[in-house]
């Protein structure tokens, strides 16, 4: 006989005294919070009950599992995709255009690729943002359309339709404003509540960890990783999670228009050594292992040096690009379709040196004040502003090598911003060496 299921606040008062709860009565709760009868006052209490005291494994996957089931799971079966659906996430950061190259290059080997992107958030760049400096790009096609431009061209890159995982919506909206965001369990969740919700054969995730990273501690973003691998591979998607390096911007770039151009240079074979093409390359190769497109590192990085040298990762790049509404001559034509800013000027420093340090979150968040991001989330963004040519760290600059080329709106601007990225890079007379690129790696067990 079925039981009835305990009354929300009855559920609630089980967490907040450091109780387990039953899988099936997690599930109740999330879709009585896609169904809006749980109260916001209600998803705020558990919200903070979770925070404070945790879940264990079996929780968090019936957490996410119910998340990633209060809306509409997407299903690729009537279309008969001759591969794996494959996807990645990553927790976000500066000048990370890795989305961009990843899906077009996994897809040229063979994977198909739905892949679900964000805007910025906070002093992070969005993948979103950055696809809607091409003029027509439609990110939010009908699912028909959607499924059409992912069976003929192997990716297509969208934005969030209203019911994906609608109980994660209103879930996050309340943690945001009930200081409860700062939760593995309910993190885990909520990203996977939705990436899991496009029906993937296998998820690689990348975690960030440095002064861009969304997690504020090297512990807090592997026991994210950790956390995230498990609890998707129990949930049935095998999910790998890379612990990538933030602690300078990924790309020499940061901004929305400028992260396109070096996502074409990328695309095309230039610069195949740097930093975003090896963080690119690691993702990819999981990608194609988990889909068993490949079956060493060795072939795996074989067929994507092939795709990449031949020219059928962008070929793949600029057909997702017309199938969406932009320009079918976009590759080729690129500088007459992007915006330019009205000021691009060299950001120099003020005594010669060596890039120690970034704060790497304060050059996202000068990027969002450019205008490359929102400072309200109803705003638009000008996709022409932000920084390129950024040193790295190790690198010498003085009055001939800049910290970076400034694209602003104003001579305002410009100045605000130069000035912004002055104090965000700290330089020194040592060398410097960067951080390890790929710190560790998480396979999920189950
Ligand atoms: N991104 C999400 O989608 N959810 C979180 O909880 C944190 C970051």
């Amino acid at each position: 006989m079925a039981t009835t299921p305990r009354l929300p606040q009855e559920l609630i008062r089980l967490k907040r005294d450091g109780q387990a709860l039953p899988g099936e009565e997690i599930q109740a709760f999330i879709q009585g919070i896609a169904d809006e009868r749980i109260s916001d006052a209600q998803i705020g209490a558990f919200s903070m009950a979770v925070f404070l005291n945790g879940m264990n494994r079996e929780e968090v996957v019936a957490l996410t599992t119910a998340t990633r089931d209060s809306g509409h799971v997407m299903q690729w079966d009537s279309l008969n995709l001759p591969g794996p659906i494959v996807d990645k996430h990553s927790t976000g950061g500066v000048g990370d255009l890795v989305s961009l190259v990843l899906g077009p290059w996994v897809a040229a080997c063979g994977a198909f690729v739905p892949m679900i992107s964000g805007r910025g958030l906070g002093h992070t760049g969005g993948t979103l943002d950055k696809l809607e400096s091409i003029p027509g790009y439609d990110p939010y096609p009908a699912p028909e359309r959607f499924g059409r431009v992912v069976k003929s061209t192997g990716v297509a890159i969208i934005g969030q339709t209203g019911n994906l995982a609608p109980a994660d919506k209103r879930i996050y909206g309340v943690r945001d404003v009930t200081a409860t965001v700062e939760s593995i369990p309910l993190i885990t969740a909520s990203i996977l509540g939705k990436k899991l919700a496009s029906g993937l054969d296998a998820l690689v995730m990348d975690v960030k960890v440095g002064s861009g990273a969304f997690m504020p501690t090297a512990e807090k973003s592997r026991e994210l990783a950790r956390s995230i691998a498990n609890v998707a591979t129990q949930a049935g998607t095998p999910t790998t999670a890379l612990l990538t390096d933030m602690s300078q911007p990924l790309a020499r770039c940061a901004g929305n228009a400028v992260e396109i151009v070096e996502t074409l240079a990328l695309l095309r074979g230039e610069r195949s050594d740097s930093r975003v093409m090896q963080v690119t390359r690691e993702l990819a190769v999981e990608m194609l292992m988990a889909g068993k497109l490949a079956a060493s590192r060795e072939d795996a990085l074989a067929k994507l040096e092939k795709a990449l040298t031949s020219g059928a990762a962008a070929e793949v790049f600029a057909r997702m690009v017309s199938e969406l509404g932009g320009p079918a001559d976009f590759m080729e034509r690129s500088d007459h379709y992007l915006a330019s800013a009205p000021v691009v000027q060299a950001v120099y420093p003020e005594q010669s040196g060596t890039v120690q340090r970034f704060d790497t979150r304060a050059v996202g968040m000068s990027v969002v004040e450019l205008g490359g991001g929102r400072l309200r989330n109803d705003a638009s963004v000008d996709h022409s502003v932000g920084f390129s040519d950024i040193a790295g760290i190790g690198e010498h600059v003085d009055n001939q090598r800049p910290l970076a080329m400034v694209h602003a709106r104003s001579e305002d601007a410009a100045k605000r911003a130069a000035d912004q990225l002055r104090a965000a890079i700290t330089l020194g007379d040592t060398a410097a060496e960067a951080d390890t690129l790929l710190q560790d790696t998480f396979r999920g067990d189950t």
